[in-house]
C-alpha cells in the first residue's frame, strides 16, 4: 500500500521528506514546527531566513539538517474560520504543493503530519479527508513510492484509521 498511516513523531522519520506545518514566516513557532526546528537544529533557521515566507497553501523546501529526514517541506496550512476563507481549497493545495516538491525533489518517500488541525483548529475530520482524498488523487496520477499520514495524537489516528479502512 503507497499510503501508511502511523503515530510517531515527525522528527524521528528516516524518510526522504517530512512536510512541515509552518506559518507564513517560515521563522518557527510551536506544534510541529516548533519540534522540526529544535530537531534540525540552528541551521535550518538561518536557511529559512533565506526563502522569503511563504503564502498560504503554497510549499517551500530545505535541507533536513540534523533530521534523518533529507529534506523539510514547509507548507502554510489555512487558519480555520468557519469555511468560509477558501480554507478547504487552500488545505488542498497544501498537499498539492508538498507533493509537486517532492516529486520534483525526486523524493521516493513524504511524511505529512495532520496540517491545520492545531493552532489553525481546522476540523480534524473534514482536513482527514481533504488530506486522504488528495494525495490519493495525486498518487493516481504519479509516482511516490510511500506517503505516510503520521498522527501524532490518538483523535487524529483515529480519524484517519475509519476513512483509510472504509476505503480499502
Ligand atoms: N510529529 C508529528 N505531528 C506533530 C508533532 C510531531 N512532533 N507535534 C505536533 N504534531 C501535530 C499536532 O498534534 C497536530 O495534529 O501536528 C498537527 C498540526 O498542529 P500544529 O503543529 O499546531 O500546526 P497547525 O495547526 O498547522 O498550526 C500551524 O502553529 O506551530 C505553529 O508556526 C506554526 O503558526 C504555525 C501554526
Amino acid at each position: 500500500m503507497k499510503i501508511e498511516l502511523i503515530k510517531a513523531d515527525i522528527t524521528k522519520l528516516e524518510v526522504d521528506a517530512i512536510v512541515n506545518a509552518a506559518n507564513t514566516s517560515l521563522l518557527g513557532g510551536g506544534g510541529v514546527d516548533g519540534a522540526i526546528h529544535r530537531a534540525a537544529g540552528r541551521e535550518l533557521l538561518e536557511e529559512c531566513k533565506t526563502l522569503g515566507g511563504c503564502a498560504t497553501g503554497n510549499a517551500k523546501i530545505t535541507k533536513g539538517y540534523n533530521l534523518p529526514a533529507k529534506f523539510i517541506i514547509h507548507t502554510i496550512g489555512p487558519v480555520w474560520n468557519g469555511g468560509i476563507r477558501n480554507e478547504n481549497e487552500l488545505l488542498t493545495q497544501c498537499y498539492q504543493n508538498s507533493l509537486n516538491l517532492a516529486i520534483e525533489n525526486n523524493c521516493s518517500s513524504i511524511a505529512f503530519p495532520n496540517i491545520s488541525t492545531g493552532v489553525y483548529r481546522f476540523p480534524k475530520q473534514q482536513a482527514a479527508e481533504i488530506a486522504i482524498s488528495t494525495v490519493e488523487n495525486f498518487l493516481s496520477e504519479n509516482k511516490i513510492n510511500k506517503v505516510y499520514f503520521v498522527c501524532f495524537d490518538d483523535e487524529n489516528y483515529n480519524i484517519y484509521k475509519n476513512i483509510l479502512y472504509e476505503m480499502k
